[in-house]
C-alpha cells in the first residue's frame, strides 16, 4: 500500500470519516406512518414503484425487450473530420463486410432528412456538408450488432471528404458573428434607463467589477445509452420502442422522416436508464434512423449506440463564456450589471435558444437587479449539437451572478454570505425580475437563516480562518449559496398534460399519463396521487409505459414539470371516477354523493362501510364508466419572446447549501468535507424520493463544476474525452462524509399538486457552494482581497492555475 503523504488532502481526518447515513435522511417516519394510517397516500416515503425490479435486474429497458425473429441491427458510420464537404462514398467495402444486409445514405430517406426539434437544421444522415467530427454519414444494417459496428467502423476509409478548418469554441464563433439562432437581449431598468444609461450607472457606481468567466459543458452520462427498436406494422405503420423523454416528438419526427401521418407511428417508453435532458430531443436521430431502416427493409431494426459513439454523436450541456461589468455600493449591493453570455451551441439549433432564454432568466438567481443589460449568443461551432441537461441553462445563468457576488465580497473584504443577503429579492418591494415577473413566493430569507443556523456557518467561518492561519499547505474553504429556480416551460403551450385511469372490475387500477419515467420517481408520485384520490392502497395502482397511442400530444418530461403536470392530469381523471362511484354508492345505499368517503380501501356511504372492490363491482353492474381521461394546463402563464417578458414561471423553487472543502495547494487536489442542504419542495409528495433527487442533483452538479472536463482536439475537433476512461463523473466516493440533506418546511403558495413543488432540476444549483468553497480555499492561499480567477470545472489543474495567480506578486 502507498505510504500516506504528510499533509496530503486525503489524509485529512474527515476524508475517511464513516458515512453518516442517519444524518442524511431527515425524515419523520412516525408522522408518515400516522398519515398513512389515516389514509394519506401522498406525503409519505413510498418506495419507488420499480425499486425491486431495479435492484433485481428485472426492470425492462428498451434493450431488454425480447427481440422479434428477424430483428436486424443498425450502426452509424461517422464523419472523420469536423468541417468540410462530403465528396463521395466508397461503400462497396462496407457492403462486403460479414453480415451486412444494407447500407443507407441520406438519399434513401423516404421523407424529410431532418430530426431538428425547433429549427429544422439537423440532418439524420450527412447531406453533403460535414458539420462535426462524429456526424452520422451512413447507416449499416447487419444481422448482429457487432457486425454492423465493424462495418460502420470503415467510415474513415469509405468516406472521401474535403476538410475545412473547424470553428470549435464559443469565442471563435462570437468573433465571426456565427450563431445558430439570432442573439437575445434582455435589457431592463427599474428607473427607465436605456442600455447606455445602465452602462453609465455602472461606471458611476462607488465600486466596479469587470471580468470574464468560463464554465464547461457536461455529458449527461445516462447509464443506459441512446437506443431505439423499430418494428414495422401493417399499412405503413410503425411501432418504435425508444428511450426518450419525449415520445410525442419522436412520433412526429419519425412520421416526418417516413413521410407518413402521426397516426401511423406509435412510440412507447416504459422507462429510461436516465435521461437528464439528453433524451429530450436527441433520441430522435436514433428513432428516425431505426424507423427508416425498419420501413425500407420491412424488418424490425434495433439501433443501440455504443458509449464512445454516443459521446461523439450527441450533444450535452452547453459550456458558457461570460464577460461582465457591474457597479456596486459599499455594502456590496449591485446597482447595475451588464453581462454577455456566449454558449457553445454546436452545429445546429436543437434546444440552444430555450436554454439561453432560461440562462438569461436565471442570471438574477435569488437577487434583485435594478438595472441589467444581458446579451445571449448561441455560438455555432463544428461540434456536437448541445442540448438540454438538468437545469437547462438555469445553472449557467445563475453561476455568473454568484461568481460576481463572490468577487464583490472578496474585493470589499466582506463575508460573501452578507453580500448575497444584501442583494436578495425583497418581499413587497425589490421583487420584480428582469423579465418583469413579480416574485411573490420568496422564502429565501428564512430558508438561508435556517441553514446558516443548522450548518453552524458563522462558527465554522471562524474555525476555517483559524485552521488556515496555521496550515501552510492545506487550506480550507467554506461557502453558503442560495438557489431560486423558475418552474414551467417558458414555451406556454408545453405546460399541459393528459392521463388515463382505468378501474378494472376486480378493483385494480391502471394509470397511463404523458410523462416518462427516467428514475426520478414520476410514476411513483402519479400512482400515489391516484391511490390517494380513490382511497386505496398504493399497490393497487400500476402505471404502464408511456405510449403515444394512449395519451396524445404530450410534452417532454422536462423542466422538472413531470409531476406538476401529469400528477394533476391523473388527479383529474381519478376525481371523475370517484365522483361516479360516489353517485352510484349513494343511489344504492342512501345518503348524498358528497358525503361518500373513500379511504384505506373502504367506502363509507349512508352509514354503511363496504370494500372498494365491492363498490366497483356494483358500479359495473349499474353500467357506470369506470375509466376516465384527465387533463391539466398550468394557469396564469404568459411569455413574450420578442420583449423577453411576461410570467413564464408558475412558481419558484428555493434552496441553499453550505459546503466546506479542504484543498491541497501543492497538488490542487481537494475534498468535500461536509455539505448541509436545505431544499424547498413545498409539501413533499414523497420525502424519500425528493431527498434522493436532491442528493443526486447535488453530486451531479458538483461533478459539472469540479471534475467533468470536455476536451476537443484544438485542430481536428475530435472530442478526446469520449469515454469513462478520460471523462470522470463523480462516484459514491465523492459524497461528503457528512451530508445533511433536509427538506424545508412549507407549502407551495400556488395550487400545485397537493401543494408540492418540482424537485428534478433546482437542486443541481446547490453545489455552487462546493465551487465557491474551493474558491474560498484558493483565496486563503493568496494575498488578501485578491480574486482567484478560478474557472469551472475546478479541476486540480484549474485550482493550481488560480493559486498561482493569487500568489503572484
Ligand atoms: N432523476 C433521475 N434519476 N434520472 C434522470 O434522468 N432527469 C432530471 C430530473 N431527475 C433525471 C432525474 C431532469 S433533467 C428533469 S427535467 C427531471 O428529472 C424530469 O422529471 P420530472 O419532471 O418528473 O421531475
Ligand atoms: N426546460 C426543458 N425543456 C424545455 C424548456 C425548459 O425550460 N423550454 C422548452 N423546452
Ligand atoms: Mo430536464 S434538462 O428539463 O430534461
Amino acid at each position: 500500500m502507498n505510504k500516506p503523504v504528510p499533509g496530503h488532502v486525503l489524509n485529512h481526518p474527515a476524508a475517511f470519516a464513516p458515512y453518516q447515513d442517519n444524518q442524511r435522511l431527515r425524515l419523520d417516519p412516525g408522522a408518515e406512518a400516522r398519515a398513512h394510517q389515516a389514509g394519506a397516500r401522498v406525503g409519505i416515503s413510498q418506495a419507488h414503484e420499480s425499486a425491486v425490479l431495479h435492484v433485481s435486474g428485472s426492470a425492462t429497458y428498451t434493450d431488454d425487450i425480447p427481440e422479434l425473429a428477424g430483428t436486424l441491427h443498425c450502426a452509424l458510420g461517422l464523419a472523420p473530420v469536423a468541417a468540410g464537404r462530403l465528396l463521395g462514398m466508397d461503400l462497396d467495402t462496407v457492403r462486403a463486410m460479414p453480415g451486412v444486409v444494407r447500407v443507407f445514405t441520406a438519399a434513401d430517406i423516404p421523407g424529410a432528412n431532418d430530426w431538428g426539434s425547433i429549427v429544422h437544421d439537423d440532418p439524420i444522415l450527412c447531406d453533403g456538408e460535414i458539420r462535426y467530427l462524429g456526424q452520422p454519414v451512413f447507416a449499416v444494417v447487419a444481422r448482429t450488432r457487432e457486425q454492423a459496428r465493424r462495418a460502420a467502423a470503415l467510415a474513415r476509409q469509405a468516406l472521401r471528404v474535403e476538410a475545412a478548418p473547424p470553428v470549435l469554441t464559443p469565442r471563435e464563433a462570437h468573433a465571426r458573428g456565427q450563431y445558430v439562432v439570432p442573439p437575445m437581449h434582455l435589457v431592463r431598468s427599474s428607473s427607465g434607463l436605456d442600455e447606455a444609461g445602465i452602462r453609465a450607472r455602472i461606471a458611476a457606481a462607488p465600486h466596479r467589477l469587470q471580468g470574464s468567466l468560463d464554465v464547461g459543458g457536461q455529458e449527461q452520462f445516462y447509464l443506459e445509452g441512446q437506443i431505439s427498436y423499430a418494428i414495422p406494422k401493417e399499412g405503413n405503420a410503425i411501432h418504435v420502442h425508444c428511450s426518450t423523454q419525449h415520445p410525442s416528438e419522436m412520433q412526429h419526427l419519425v412520421a416526418h422522416a417516413l413521410g407518413v401521418h402521426a397516426h401511423a407511428v406509435q412510440v412507447e417508453c416504459r422507462r429510461m436508464g436516465g435521461g437528464f435532458g439528453g433524451k429530450e430531443s436527441q433520441s430522435a436521430l436514433f428513432a428516425c434512423m431505426a424507423s427508416v431502416a425498419a420501413r425500407l427493409l420491412a424488418r424490425p431494426v434495433k439501433l443501440r449506440v455504443d458509449r464512445d459513439d454516443d459521446f461523439l454523436i450527441t450533444g450535452r450541456r452547453h459550456c458558457f463564456w461570460y464577460e461582465y461589468d457591474v457597479g456596486y455600493d459599499d455594502a456590496g449591493r449591485i446597482l447595475g450589471a451588464a453581462v454577455t453570455m456566449v454558449s457553445r451551441a454546436g452545429h445546429s439549433a436543437d434546444l440552444s435558444a430555450p436554454v439561453m432564454t432560461r440562462a438569461l432568466c436565471h442570471f438574477d438567481n435569488a437577487y434583485w437587479l435594478p438595472e441589467v443589460a444581458m446579451h445571449g449568443f448561441c455560438g455555432k461551432t463544428n461540434t456536437q449539437s448541445n442540448t438540454a441537461f438538468r437545469g437547462f441553462g438555469g445553472p449557467q445563468g445563475a453561476i455568473a451572478i454568484e461568481y460576481i457576488l463572490d468577487g464583490i465580497a472578496r474585493a470589499l473584504g466582506h463575508d460573501p454570505l452578507a453580500v448575497r443577503r444584501a442583494n436578495f429579492y425583497g418581499r413587497g418591494e425589490r421583487n420584480v425580475t428582469p423579465y418583469l415577473q413579480t416574485v411573490r413566493d420568496n422564502v429565501i430569507h428564512e430558508l438561508v437563516d435556517q441553514l446558516e443556523e443548522r450548518s453552524g456557518y458563522q462558527a465554522r467561518r471562524t474555525a476555517v480562518a483559524a485552521f488556515n492561519a496555521t496550515s501552510p499547505v492545506l487550506k480550507r474553504g467554506l461557502a453558503l449559496t442560495p438557489v431560486k429556480f423558475g418552474i414551467s416551460f417558458n414555451v406556454k403551450h408545453f405546460n399541459q398534460a393528459g392521463a388515463l385511469v382505468h378501474v378494472y372490475t376486480d378493483g385494480s387500477i391502471l394509470v397511463n399519463h404523458g410523462g416518462t419515467e427516467m428514475g426520478q420517481g414520476l410514476n411513483t408520485k402519479v400512482a400515489q396521487v391516484v391511490a390517494h384520490e380513490l382511497g386505496v392502497a398504493f399497490e393497487r395502482v400500476r402505471v404502464t409505459a408511456t405510449d403515444t397511442s394512449k395519451v396524445a400530444n404530450t410534452s417532454a418530461t422536462a423542466a422538472s414539470t413531470g409531476t406538476d403536470l401529469n400528477g394533476k392530469a391523473a388527479q383529474d381523471a381519478a376525481r371523475q371516477i370517484r365522483a361516479r362511484l360516489a353517485a352510484c354508492a349513494a343511489a344504492r345505499h342512501g345518503g348524498s354523493a358528497e358525503d361518500v368517503r373513500f379511504a384505506n380501501d373502504q367506502v363509507w356511504v349512508g352509514g354503511r362501510q363496504l370494500a372498494f372492490d365491492a363498490l366497483v363491482g356494483e358500479a359495473y353492474l349499474d353500467r357506470v364508466q369506470l375509466w376516465s381521461d384527465g387533463f391539466y394546463a398550468t394557469p396564469g402563464l404568459s411569455w413574450d419572446k420578442e420583449r423577453m417578458q411576461g410570467h413564464p414561471f408558475y412558481y419558484f423553487a428555493y434552496g441553499a447549501a453550505c459546503s466546506e472543502v479542504v484543498v491541497d495547494t501543492l497538488t490542487g487536489e481537494w475534498k468535500l468535507l461536509r455539505a448541509d442542504v436545505l431544499h424547498d419542495v413545498g409539501r413533499s409528495l414523497n420525502p424519500a424520493v425528493d431527498i434522493g433527487q436532491v442528493e443526486g442533483a447535488f453530486i451531479q452538479g458538483m461533478g459539472w463544476l469540479t471534475m467533468e472536463e470536455l476536451v476537443w482536439h484544438p485542430t481536428s475537433g475530435l472530442l478526446l474525452t469520449h469515454a469513462p476512461s478520460t471523462y470522470k463523473i463523480p462516484t459514491a466516493n465523492d459524497c461528503p462524509p457528512e451530508f445533511n440533506v433536509q427538506l424545508f418546511e412549507g407549502e407551495n403558495a400556488e395550487d400545485s399538486i397537493h401543494r408540492s413543488k418540482a424537485v428534478g432540476e433546482p437542486p443541481l444549483l446547490l453545489p455552487f457552494s462546493v465551487f465557491f468553497a474551493i474558491r474560498d480555499a484558493v483565496a486563503a492561499a493568496g494575498a488578501r482581497r485578491k480574486l482567484p480567477p478560478l474557472q469551472a470545472p475546478a479541476t486540480s489543474e484549474a485550482i493550481l492555475r488560480a493559486i498561482t495567480a493569487v500568489q503572484a506578486p
